[in-house]
């Protein structure tokens, strides 16, 4: 029946976990297509709070399978404590999870030279989560990377070590820099049974045999597409494509299996780590927004940066993804403001206006023309249906989809699952 996408139009974070979770149960597959540990994906359900890695949101669905595909990495330490976090919560997942053969590894010197490397940046740091994500990718791209179907092979232990001799020679040139390696490799090497366990598979075929039966597949994008390693803020992106062209690469499929391109947004804007971001807020209204979104990062702890809403970030994002159907998330933030803004262009040096986001963000002489919105300023609790919303919010979001051209099909209020209003 084909694959639908969801994806983070922003720069991450945007409640892309609670949106599988909500609309997981319309499919009989999620899978992962980048990305890996980076990622820290939240549902909220039955009173319980589960942030999910690595593993497909998808997961806590009975009789659904979830799949983490070729196109993400893999750090089996990381998967562990997930697969024990399921364990706990008497999850069955050994029958609804499965392992593309063809996902790389994150070795724990990949680690060690995503840190190196960040230290050595100084002031110029990307802000890396430090989860190996780029060393793994460039590992991929340069040909030298480990992959899960490796662990199965006799000579998998030998080259594991020229790899990771490689690595520790690169560390070299970073300078001094310390790292516990014997400790995290043995840790590593715990690890690799619970992945062996699961159920290894050739991702692509599995996924086109049940696209063939009529099966219904759910691809759950990570990061946003402005950390995206073509289109986002280049150089402070991560190391895969995060835009719905990755799921191709990311899975195995054809361009044409691709449905629906559901683009997930926050009501605002945040960002971690490093890098541009224009419309960011410096002073007690952004610290607001931090306070009542509880704007702290779900895989570092790192307080997000906040701002408003972008449109021209937004136009661009959804032209690039080909998104279908817009879901705006935490909504509910913007309950404590009489008004808030929102940046409608990009003002160029000269003084001229444009809805194009310009080449380089980094450019500071580039700023934003800010409008201002009339807030609902009252609670969403038992808002259940479009009926009864507050007319301001009514009028935000039909402003939204005339600047965004495009339809808005859910609006999401709390971090609860039921937390949800469906537009149609
Ligand atoms: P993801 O990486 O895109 O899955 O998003 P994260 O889980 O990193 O961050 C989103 C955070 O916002 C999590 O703490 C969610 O529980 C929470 N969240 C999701 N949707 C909403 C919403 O509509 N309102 C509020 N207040 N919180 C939400
Ligand atoms: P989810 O899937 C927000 C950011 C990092 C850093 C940059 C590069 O939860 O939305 P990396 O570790 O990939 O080398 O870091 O990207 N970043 C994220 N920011 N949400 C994420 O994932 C992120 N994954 C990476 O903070 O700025
Ligand atoms: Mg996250």
């Amino acid at each position: 029946m084909g694959v639908d996408v969801i994806l983070g139009l922003q720069w991450g974070d945007e409640g892309k976990g609670k949106i599988v979770d909500v609309l997981a149960n319309n499919y009989d597959l999620v899978a992962r297509f980048q990305g890996g540990p980076n990622a820290g994906h939240t549902l909220k359900f039955d009173g319980k709070k589960f942030v999910l890695h690595t593993i497909p949101s998808g997961i806590f669905r009975e009789g659904l399978l979830n799949l983490i595909g070729n196109g993400v990495v893999i750090d089996p330490i990381t998967l562990k404590k997930e697969i024990q976090i399921l364990k706990d919560a008497n999850v069955d997942y050994m029958d609804r999870l499965l392992v593309s053969k063809k996902a790389h590894l994150i070795l724990p010197s990949h680690r060690l030279l995503d840190a190196a490397s960040e230290h050595a940046k100084g002031k110029e740091k990307i802000g890396s989560t430090l989860k190996g994500i780029g060393p793994t990718y460039m590992d991929k791209t340069g040909r030298n990377g480990l992959r899960v179907g490796d662990l199965f092979e006799p000579d998998f232990k030998e080259k594991y070590n020229n790899l990771k001799e490689k690595h520790l020679g690169l560390a070299k040139l970073y300078g001094e820099y310390s790292f516990d390696i014997e400790g995290e490799e043995q840790k590593w090497f715990d690890s690799l049974a619970e992945l062996k366990s699961l159920q290894c598979v050739d991702g692509e075929y599995y996924v086109n045999r049940l696209l063939k039966e009529g099966k219904k597949v759910l691809a759950e994008g990570a990061q946003g597409s402005m950390l995206d390693v073509d289109f986002g803020t280049y150089p402070f992106v991560t190391s895969s494509n995060t835009i719905t062209s990755g799921v191709c690469n990311g899975l195995g499929i054809a361009p044409q299996k691709i449905k629906e391109v559901i683009g997930i947004s926050k009501a605002y804007c945040t960002r971690v780590g490093g890098g541009p971001f224009p419309t960011e807020l410096f002073d007690a209204v952004g610290e607001e927004i931090q306070k009542e979104g509880g704007e702290f990062g779900a895989t570092t702890g790192r307080p997000r940066r906040c701002g408003w809403l972008d449109v021209p970030q937004l136009r661009y994002t959804i032209m690039i993804n080909g998104v279908t159907q817009l879901v705006l998330t935490k909504v509910d933030v913007l309950n404590i403001f009489d008004s808030f803004k929102y940046a409608s262009h990009y003002v160029n040096p000269d003084g001229s206006m444009t809805k194009d986001l310009p080449f380089d963000l980094c450019n500071d002489s580039q700023t934003v023309k800010l409008e201002e919105v009339k807030g609902w300023k009252t609670s969403l609790d038992g808002v259940t249906n479009k009926e009864a919303m507050p007319a301001a919010l009514k009028d935000y979001l039909e402003l939204l989809e005339k600047e965004l051209e495009c339809k808005i099909s859910i609006v999401s209020t709390g971090p609860e699952r039921d937390k949800i209003i469906h537009m149609n």
